[in-house]
Parts: C-alpha cells; sequence; structure tokens
C-alpha cells in the first residue's frame, strides 16, 4: 500500500517542534507493516539545499502567482517530493515565520499551494507513484482533503491534529483565489467564523481524523479543549481517534547517542554520571548530590513556562538544581534569565534551539519538568522515559498517557515510571517536584523508576500497526475509526 504523507516539517530535513519528529519516524516504522510512504514537503531554502539528486516529476507554469515543480528524491533516508516554489518557499527565516518571528503573510497562499499540490499528487501526477491513502498533517496540509474533495478523487485521506491550537484562520477574502468552488464556502465546507479555516476544512472533508494521544482524543471534543472546533469534532466523533506518538528509538537511543559524553543503558545506568556533570557544567550548576531538573520546551504559554517562572523560587528551595533550554515567547526568557540569575549555580537557562544539547539534557539530568496547560501527545517526555530522565508531567493530553505516576500502589507494585500533577497549577507542580526530589534521595527507589521508565515501549511499533489498520479500513471502505 502507498501513502502519501503531506507535512510541512520533517526531521532531519526541517523541525521546530514535534510533528518533524512524527513526520520524520513514522514512514520508517510503516515500512514494516507493508505500507510505503513518501512524504510531500515545502521547498524551503534549507530543503532544497540537503535535497541532492533530484528527479522533476510534474510542473506548474503558475501554481499561486510563480513556476513551481514537485520533485521527487531520497534525501536523509526519507522518499520525499519536494514542492519547489520559490516565490512561496524559499526564503530567509523559519518554515512560518519572517526573521523577525512574525508570520509570514502570505501563509495562506503558501499552504493552499502545499494542498492543492497533496491533491494533484492523488490524482496521479506521478504515475510511479498512485497513493491509495493520503495523510495530512496540521494545518498546513489540511487543504488537500478540500482540493481532493471537489476533484472528485477517489483517494481516501486522513488528517492528524497535532495541535488544534495552531488552525490556519485566514480573511474571506482569500476565498476566490483558493480555486474552490463557491459553495465551498459554507458552515459544512471551508468558512470557519465568518473567515475560511485551513485546518477546519481539513477536519471537515478527511475521511478519518487522528490526534496524537487518546486523552488528547477525548479533550478536543470539549469546549476547554476545543478552540472553537469541538462543535465539529463531536459531529465527526465516530471518524475521530487518538493514537499515541512514538519516537524514533535509533535517533533516541541512550546506548548509540553520540551527542552524549557517556552512552549507557539500562544495566549501565552509572555511566550517566559524566553526562550529568557535562549537563551541570554547561549550565553552570554546582556539583553535588543534588538533583538536576531539566526543562526542554517551546517557551510559551501552551508550555505553561509562565508557572516555572512562578515557582522558580520555590523548585529551588524543594532541593532541585535547574536547567533550562529553550526559546519562545521574549517575554518568558526574560523572565526566565533573571530568575536563574537569582539562584547562580542552581539553576542555568539558556536560549536557543539546539538538538545536541538537548539530547545531552536527556542522557544526564536526573528528570524532565513538562508543565503543559495542554499536551496533544508530548515528546519529550518520552525521550525522558527512554534515557532514565524521570519525568514530571502536568495530567493533559498524551502526558497523561504515558507516564505512571509513583503513588503508593503504583511504587509498590514497581510500575511507576515519573510523576503527575494537575495541570495549570503552581502549588500541584510543586508538590511533584518535592515527591520526586524526595524519591530521588533513595537510591534505589529511583533506579527503579529509572529503570522502568526505560524498559517502557516507546516506539512506534504498536502505533505504526494502528496507523496502518485505520488505512487499510480507509482502503476497505470502513470509516476507519
Ligand atoms: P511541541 O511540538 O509542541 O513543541 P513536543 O514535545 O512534541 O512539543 O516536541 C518538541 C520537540 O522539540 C522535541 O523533539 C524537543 O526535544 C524539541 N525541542 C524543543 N525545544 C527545544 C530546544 N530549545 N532545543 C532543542 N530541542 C528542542
Ligand atoms: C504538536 C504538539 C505535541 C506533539 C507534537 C507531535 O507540536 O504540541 O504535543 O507531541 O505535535 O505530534
Amino acid at each position: 500500500m502507498k501513502v502519501l504523507s503531506v507535512a510541512s516539517e520533517a526531521v532531519p530535513l526541517i523541525k521546530t517542534g514535534g510533528l518533524a519528529d512524527v513526520a520524520g519516524a513514522l514512514p520508517g516504522a510503516l515500512a514494516e507493516h507493508d505500507v510505503e510512504v513518501r512524504t510531500l514537503l515545502p521547498g524551503y531554502t534549507s530543503v532544497m539545499a540537503n535535497l541532492g539528486k533530484a528527479t522533476r516529476v510534474h510542473s506548474y507554469a503558475s501554481l499561486f502567482g510563480g513556476k513551481a515543480s514537485v520533485l521527487k528524491a531520497r534525501a536523509a533516508g526519507l522518499d520525499v517530493f519536494v514542492l519547489d516554489a520559490p516565490h512561496l518557499f524559499d526564503r530567509p527565516g523559519g518554515p512560518y515565520g519572517q526573521p523577525t518571528g512574525s508570520d509570514w503573510p502570505d501563509n495562506w497562499k503558501r499552504f493552499a499551494a502545499f494542498g492543492r499540490v497533496a491533491a494533484d499528487v492523488a490524482k496521479g501526477a506521478d504515475k510511479d507513484f498512485q497513493p491509495d491513502v493520503v495523510h495530512a498533517h496540521d494545518w498546513q496540509a489540511a487543504m488537500a482533503p478540500a482540493y481532493m474533495r471537489f476533484d472528485g478523487t477517489p483517494v481516501p485521506s486522513v488528517v492528524t491534529v497535532h495541535n488544534l491550537a495552531f488552525q490556519g484562520h485566514f480573511s474571506a477574502d482569500i476565498f476566490p483565489d483558493l480555486g474552490l468552488p463557491p459553495e465551498a464556502l459554507a458552515m459544512d465546507g471551508v468558512e470557519y467564523y465568518g473567515g475560511v479555516g485551513f485546518l477546519k476544512a481539513g477536519l471537515q472533508y478527511a475521511d478519518a481524523i487522528t490526534t496524537v494521544s487518546p486523552t488528547y482524543a477525548r479533550e478536543i471534543r470539549t469546549p476547554a479543549f476545543g478552540m472553537g472546533l469541538d462543535g465539529l469534532l463531536n459531529v465527526r466523533a465516530s471518524s475521530l481517534q487518538g493514537i499515541l506518538n512514538g519516537i524514533d528509538t535509533s535517533a533516541w537511543n541512550p546506548e548509540s547517542d553520540k551527542h552524549l559524553a557517556s552512552t549507557f543503558g539500562v544495566r549501565s545506568l552509572k555511566r550517566r554520571a559524566s553526562n550529568r556533570k557535562a549537563v551541570e557544567q554547561r549550565f553552570a550548576l554546582d556539583h553535588d548530590n543534588d538533583p538536576v531538573l531539566c526543562v526542554i520546551s517551546r517557551l510559551t504559554w501552551q508550555k505553561g513556562i509562565d508557572v516555572v517562572v512562578s515557582e522558580f523560587d520555590t523548585i529551588i528551595a524543594s532541593g532541585a538544581k535547574l536547567a533550562v533550554l529553550g526559546a519562545g515567547d521574549h517575554a518568558l526568557e526574560g523572565a526566565l534569565l533573571a530568575a536563574a540569575a537569582r539562584h547562580r549555580g542552581r539553576a542555568g537557562v539558556l536560549i536557543g534551539y539546539d538538538e545536541e544539547l538537548a539530547h545531552l539534557l536527556q542522557g544526564g539530568a536526573d528528570a524532565i519538568l513538562v508543565p503543559s496547560r495542554f499536551e496533544p501527545c508530548g515528546l519529550t517526555q518520552l525521550y525522558g522515559l527512554r534515557y532514565g530522565c524521570v519525568p514530571i508531567v502536568a495530567r493533559t493530553g498524551g502526558l497523561a498517557d504515558t507516564v505512571i505516576d509513583a503513588n503508593d500502589a503504583a511504587l509498590a507494585a514497581g510500575v511507576a515510571t515519573g510523576f503527575q500533577f494537575a495541570a495549570d497549577q503552581g502549588d500541584a507542580m510543586l508538590e511533584a517536584v518535592r515527591r520526586a526530589v524526595s524519591l530521588y534521595r533513595d537510591t534505589r527507589a529511583w533506579e527503579a523508576i529509572q529503570k522502568q521508565g526505560m524498559r517502557a515501549d516507546v516506539s512506534w511499533h504498536r502505533s505504526a500497526a494502528r496507523y496502518g489498520e485505520l488505512y487499510r479500513a480507509l482502503l476497505s471502505g470502513d470509516g476507519g475509526a
């Protein structure tokens, strides 16, 4: 079976967050289930530079205002189609924003073109790769099912929601340029609160909808988490399911990770000590027996980083040291730096995006704090489990589904893998941190919890099978969910 995966980022070619990890790792895992995936990516400057040898499979004299073509290549371990459209994607800055940080004003055009091209591939633009299913990720890809529907292309589609907070909501003024028939601008079409909603369109037209954890699949059907789309998601409930993310267990393997000072495994946990020392050096922390808590995150409200700022002094007072790696809201960056300056030797904050340091932190810090207000799945707690970096997480979305709280029953049964607390509550977070610090003082109990996490199956194995089943159900004409 052939699947066209449509994603605006995929490791190792381009990454701003977890979507890239998922889009980069899932194809390899699906290969074991006889699913051949080819990923359509935008031809950003950096993607084009790393493409290597490519063949042109389709051309456009004009695609949303400029010449474009679809290239086919094997790049960095992925089979890709790349939308080479310099007028849309060959620019400085990030995939979605200008170097200044604000969104590209023509994002609607860039990602409408992306969806249009996905629909053309579904229609047979490359005669050697006729997809049986189109799998679109997030709003940037979500126009694909809308175009497919109005083209009358008989290929089933799946939309996966990685984060409902990003919806691709634009003014209705763009509608005439989308190339859709007038009737598409309706409540049961692409119309959304008087404008055009790209994610909304995908949720409306896709044959199946998935999101990245079972708990988030339930949460987004409520007004508190639905971000305006809970009504539609309830209407489509029979086509909606949560499939938990896995991780790439070869890119994230403590036994072979090149970014660690010392590799280690479940039977050689002692060797973590040199990574811990390296972390303490990088973050200018005291070398002592107090636990190092790390945060590796986009610095935003979603991630609850303001709660960390509010509780910074009390976390340090609990006996933990803090190492924070992140970038995002400037106000949060400044507040974290100011807090760290109050606690020399006890806290270090590095602002920026540093993939190698993220690996070292997972392999050297004692625990990872993930205090998100909502979290569709979350990957850093999964990396933490695999690296013996015990997760302390808010009980929401995928965080709730992947970490077993060290309550008395779980400790007695030997199944605990971390700590959970009620989301968006500073005092609850602090209480979980205190429980972690206290368990850390009991070396045997701590090692038991680390080992339990390291043995947990966080690979794509089970979830890739579920995607495979979903694709097959859609092909056989069954809704899938
Ligand atoms: P989200 O996609 O919402 O940001 P996830 O937990 O799914 O959250 O994925 C975040 C990914 O980005 C992880 O791979 C994490 O290691 C990485 N990451 C986040 N911030 C940084 C940073 N400052 N430096 C390096 N990696 C980071
Ligand atoms: C989004 C979510 C995150 C999830 C990732 C990959 O960025 O915020 O929770 O892990 O997508 O699915």
